[in-house]
């Protein structure tokens, strides 16, 4: 990978860069198309799909993790992707590895309260794939809303010198963000997993017709699941779109975010609310 990265460079061709872990869907298949049309001509398309352990808690889905690397392979080859890293775990953590990344403040709010040291594996993986890749620019999903804020932050922080882009959430028929971790529900589960995006929209329509109030754009989004047994809610916040802290009143943009667990799956959602002129 990184002699291909180097010899890319030797050519001035940049690269483009989609991490993942593998299970694709729609929702990274949509974020290779961004990437491919982000790129300059000439610029190569990378996709990584590497099983991060260390952003996994030890009673996490780790080793249930949906694995189709065929079917992957398949999907990124029809997706007209140059080059699939696909990393074994000692290659990312080599026997003597000691450096990980931490991004204060961030990390330790909303689903790092719930997942502890989850957000310290992401932005350490994605720190050293950045280091053996080392794209011009690399493409998240904002569905992970916390994630993308982190990558962005250590980016900066770092001074890794790439562009961080982060693309908008696609979706279900019913509104259910796509997620890998949707295959864990049974059907009773996934007929009312589609409450997430409801309870998110019914929020942002009290911002609509006007409300600056976190209080109630939070109870409209709660009435939405409050009511259904089967849903768990983890947390549901009303945040500053850049310091993820909370908001008790909103004027021109945050981000509402939710964390509930469905049966064996733990799934999390958000939308960003702003003022247009
Ligand atoms: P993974 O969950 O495989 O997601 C890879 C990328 O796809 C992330 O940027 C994620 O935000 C994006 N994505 C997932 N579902 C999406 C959807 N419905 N619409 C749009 N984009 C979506 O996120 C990770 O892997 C890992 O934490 C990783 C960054 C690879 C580090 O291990």
């Amino acid at each position: 990978m990184a002699a291909y990265s180097s010899e890319a460079a030797s050519k001035g061709r940049g690269l483009t860069f989609v991490p993942t872990m593998g299970g694709l869907h729609e929702g990274h298949l949509k974020l290779t198309q961004e990437g491919r049309r982000l790129s300059a001509d000439g610029d190569l398309l990378v996709v990584s799909i590497f099983l991060n352990p260390t952003q996994f808690g030890p009673s996490e889905d780790f080793s249930k993790y949906p694995k189709n690397d065929k079917e992957d392979l398949a999907k990124l080859e029809e997706a007209g992707v140059d080059l699939v890293f696909m990393p074994t775990v000692t290659d990312i953590y080599p026997k003597g590895f000691k450096t990980y990344v931490e991004v204060e403040g961030l990390s330790d709010k909303l689903c790092g309260q719930s997942r502890p040291g989850h957000f310290r594996g992401v932005a350490t993986v994605v720190a050293r794939l950045f280091g053996i890749v080392k794209p011009r620019r690399a493409v998240f999903g904002l569905k992970d809303y916390q994630q993308f804020v982190i990558i962005k932050k250590m980016t900066e922080d770092l001074m890794l010198g790439l562009d961080i882009f982060g693309f908008k959430t696609v979706r279900e028929a019913d509104g259910l963000a796509m997620s890998s971790r949707n295959a864990y529900l049974t059907e009773k589960e996934r007929a009312v997993a589609g409450l997430l995006s409801k309870a998110l929209l019914a929020g942002e329509k009290i911002f609509r017709r006007g409300s600056t109030s976190a209080k109630e754009i939070l109870l409209g989004a709660e009435k939405i699941i409050e009511k259904e047994s089967l849903v768990m809610v983890d947390y549901l916040k009303l945040c500053d779109p850049s310091s993820l802290e909370d908001l008790s009143v909103v004027t021109d943009r945050a981000v509402l975010l939710i964390a509930v667990r469905i049966g064996k799956a733990r799934l999390i959602d958000n939308c960003i609310l702003e003022r247009r002129p």
